[in-house]
């Protein structure tokens, strides 16, 4: 007798599937034409063509395969839906790479439910890595399982962190950044939440670190990494909000809230 797949296992095939077409339409665009970039939260904070295109495509997608959902997108879309799922859409996570031709950047297309998130993919294009997970079903880069990596030393640790694009947010941590760097085997910026989750699920990285994200660069990352093995908490071990993200390998998770609390103010 054939069971049908979950609702976690369908959605999480449908943000596979937008998120690849709209990741490939973004870097085909990339590589054959100029950028119109205009800037949103600061003069540093970009968004182009492609940012708005993708988020076009998905939505569009998704009006389609999932008419009663509702949709949160960082461009804009807004969608009051009336089934229990909300998608949260960053069309284009790592616009600044994406600017400067460097590959780190995504697509990241989540969907939550009541009890949380659910399902979601991380389309990498430039690297044609594709990672995804559903809620109690397991995380997969290229349809191979992943797993966060086995340490429980904080000096062997490889960090990764972001800032916002608010420099007035960026002292505190700044100062945090220079006494950690200090205490782990090294640190890693690459400009894309999404995909550091990522990382932290498959093994290349055993913390990933950050303030003031928003729901669209958390919420695929988080069942990804969540799904690989990863804790996922604030900076003090409570539940994980947007505004402050610890993701690591379990073995050094309360070691690096120790760290965090040792490096400076403004984590509680
Ligand atoms: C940004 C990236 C970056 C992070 C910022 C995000 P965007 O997203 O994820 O790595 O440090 O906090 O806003 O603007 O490129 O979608
Ligand atoms: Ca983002
Ligand atoms: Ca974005």
């Amino acid at each position: 007798m054939s069971t049908s797949p979950s609702l976690g296992s369908q959605l999480r095939q449908i943000a596979e599937s937008l998120a690849r077409e709209a990741g490939d339409m973004a870097l085909r665009g990339r590589k054959s034409g100029p950028l119109t970039a205009t800037t949103k939260s600061s003069p540093i904070d970009m968004v182009t063509q492609f940012d708005k295109a993708s988020e076009a495509m998905i939505t569009e997608g998704l009006a389609t395969l999932r008419p009663d959902d509702s949709i949160i997108g960082e461009e804009g879309a807004a969608k009051k839906g009336t089934s229990s799922i909300t998608w949260h859409i960053d069309p284009i996570d790592g616009t600044t790479n994406f600017y400067f031709d460097l590959p780190m950047w995504a697509v990241s297309i989540g969907a939550v439910d009541e009890h949380g998130p659910l399902a979601g993919a991380v389309y990498v294009p430039a690297l044609g890595e594709m990672f995804s997970g559903a809620r109690s079903e397991g995380a997969t880069m290229n349809e191979v399982p992943i797993s966060v990596r086995a340490n429980h030393d904080i000096a062997d640790a490889l960090v990764c962190t972001g800032y916002s694009y608010l420099i007035s947010e960026r002292e505190v941590h700044a100062k945090r950044v220079a006494n950690i760097v200090m205490k782990v085997r090294d640190l890693r910026r690459f400009g894309a939440a999404a995909v550091d989750l990522c990382f932290v699920a498959s093994g290349r990285l055993d913390v990933y670190f950050e303030e003031h994200l928003n729901s669209w660069d958390l919420i695929a990352g988080q069942v990804i990494a969540t799904e690989a093995g990863a804790i996922i908490t604030d900076y003090v071990g409570n539940p994980v909000t947007p505004s402050q993200v610890l993701a690591s390998t379990p073995g050094v998770h309360a070691d690096f809230i120790r760290l965090i609390a040792a490096s400076g103010p403004g984590t509680s």
